[in-house]
């Protein structure tokens, strides 16, 4: 059976509105989520996921970029486990500090530089992708994968904080 999936983007003119749409989707997340951040460097996904942390309970000023211990985990409604695969060779090595377990476990995964590993990266998960278009502006795409994911996007589309690619199928 194919995946459902929904795309949906916005533009956010300032960090708040960055903010705000993290913050949203972080209230919509559930155990076993995996939260997958691409863009260049600043693009802004650390700070997506200091958002996302907060929204979800978390303390923001906690979240830094794993690069060098690869893993970090935060207390929040639910733990989240944030990785940040920018020195990793592949997949296999992201499999290798045992990815799996975490992705399928009881917390939020949330991985920067994920198209460094996406062979190691569930089938049902959240696609964020930043672009830098402006000092302060990014474009903001996300993908939800999978039927709970797609109902998210389509749930930050109905409240106007992003604009749908395309309907659910
Ligand atoms: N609208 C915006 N959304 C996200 N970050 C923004 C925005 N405007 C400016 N920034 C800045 O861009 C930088 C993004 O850095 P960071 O999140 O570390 O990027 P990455 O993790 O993708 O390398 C931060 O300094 C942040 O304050
Ligand atoms: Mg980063």
């Amino acid at each position: 059976m194919a995946l459902t999936i929904f795309r949906a983007r916005s533009i956010c003119d300032c960090l708040g509105e960055t903010q705000r749409r993290a913050a949203a989707l972080a209230e919509l997340l559930r155990a076993g989520d995996v939260v997958c951040l691409t863009g260049q460097l600043g693009a802004g996904k650390t700070y997506f996921t200091k958002a996302l942390v907060s929204g979800l309970g978390g303390q923001a000023d906690e979240v830094t970029s794993p690069t060098f211990v690869l893993m970090q985990t935060y207390q929040a409604r639910l733990t989240v486990y944030h990785f940040d695969a920018y020195r990793l060779s592949g997949g296999r090595q992201m499999r290798s500090i045992g990815s799996d377990e975490i992705f399928y476990g009881d917390g939020v995964s949330v991985v920067e530089w994920a198209d460094r590993v996406v062979e190691a990266l569930p089938p049902e998960r959240f696609d964020v992708h930043l672009i830098a278009t402006g000092p302060t502006r990014r474009r903001l795409e996300i993908t939800g994968r999978g039927r709970h994911q797609a109902q998210c996007v389509a749930c930050l589309a109905a409240g106007r904080l992003l604009e749908p690619e395309s309907p659910a199928n």
